[in-house]
């Protein structure tokens, strides 16, 4: 079977084909001209989706030496995400699928994330206690089988990769903020400076609003004049900062793993690129004799193929989604069986 993925959800238009579980296609364009704003410009966005859709659609078939005639299903994410940005792929996808006269899927772009996981070779066992850290999302589910998910806890406030975003932006680190904050705690000291862990009344919750206000306040006192701050001291922020991150979303992994009858410990979402929180998680699932899989670094921020390989599993389920099918901007409050 082959299957089309479309994503424009955020900041990135990609296109994939996927044949029977192998990836013949991946094509994601970045659009790096947000950097000048410190953040994702929702107009700007939808427009650069609207010139990229197309051209990289036709390259996609030439990458997978496929006519688009050859597409058996054609799948685009619906939500969540900028409303805008997501009606240019889903749009395209309904388009395509009519004129083609093939089904068309809605994917959950969270589930995609979720999914991603059985993109790479090692493939996942269920139950998977899955951790997805993204840029609007942070949330700890067990999955059960292909359709049934249990949301086991969420952040009550920032989302992981949020705080990331915030923190480089506070140190001056630029836009995304995650991969710099990386870069710049391997040269840092973790214990240098000691930010809270929040602990929630929810088992499986997470917060960051606290560590972020708290990295701020020390700056603010630290350094009045915020250009007197040194590298070394920026390193070390960003290191002891990192460190609390992993902190809380390995305290809440243990304990998962410990209540729970699991086989496979995944983590998933752009968040999940972080060296630090896969090696901690790689060290845990070894200490529960968990088999683990994270997907490599090219599927673990926004890209088709994890919305591609998601429609194919929906398909085999017999779910299809008609041409009716809408936008949405945030995750349904009901989209995960509550624990
Ligand atoms: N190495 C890294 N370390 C930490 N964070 C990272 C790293 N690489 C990317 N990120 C963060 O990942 C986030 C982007 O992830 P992703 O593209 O999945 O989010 P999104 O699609 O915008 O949000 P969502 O999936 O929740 O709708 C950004 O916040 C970015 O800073
Ligand atoms: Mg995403």
């Amino acid at each position: 079977m082959t299957i089309l993925g479309l994503e424009s959800s955020c900041d990135e238009t990609s296109v994939s084909i996927i044949r029977d579980g192998e990836i013949l296609s991946n094509l994601i364009s970045s659009q790096h001209f947000h950097l000048k704003y410190g953040g994702v410009v929702p107009e700007l966005s939808s427009r650069a989706h609207l010139q990229m859709i197309s051209p990289l659609f036709k390259k996609a078939l030439e990458e997978a030496n496929i006519e688009k005639e050859e597409i058996d299903l054609v799948s685009a994410t619906a939500g969540p995400g900028l409303i805008g940005a997501l009606l240019v792929g889903l749009n395209f996808g309904k388009a395509l699928s009519y004129s083609l006269n093939k089904p068309f899927i809605a994917v959950n772009h969270i589930e995609g994330h979720i999914f991603s996981c059985f993109l790479m070779e090692e493939k996942p066992e269920y139950p998977i206690l899955s951790l997805v850290v993204s840029g609007g999302h942070t949330l700890l589910l067990l999955v059960k089988d292909d359709l049934n998910i249990v949301k086991l806890g969420s952040t009550i406030d920032d989302a992981a990769g949020e705080a990331f975003d915030k923190v480089a932006k506070m140190i001056g680190l630029g836009y995304p903020g995650g991969p710099k904050v990386q870069e710049y705690s391997e040269k840092g000291n973790p214990k240098a400076i000691k930010f809270p862990v929040a602990n929630l009344k929810g088992e499986y919750d997470f917060s960051f609003s606290g560590l972020k206000t708290s990295v701020l306040r020390y700056i603010q006192k630290e350094y009045p004049i915020l250009e007197k701050i040194t590298e070394d001291e920026k390193s070390n922020i960003a290191a002891s900062f990192q460190d609390a991150v992993v902190k809380a979303l390995s305290n809440n992994v243990k304990k998962a793993i410990l209540n729970y009858e699991i086989k496979t410990l995944s983590v998933v979402g752009g968040v999940a690129a972080n060296k630090a929180i896969r090696n901690k998680l790689i060290q845990l699932a070894k200490k529960f004799n968990k088999k683990i899989v994270i997907p490599d670094i090219e599927f673990c921020g926004d890209n088709a193929a994890m919305i591609a390989y998601r429609a194919g599993k929906l398909f085999e389920n017999n779910i299809i989604s008609d041409l009716n099918a809408v936008a949405f901007p945030a995750l349904p409050k009901n989209a995960f069986i509550a624990n």
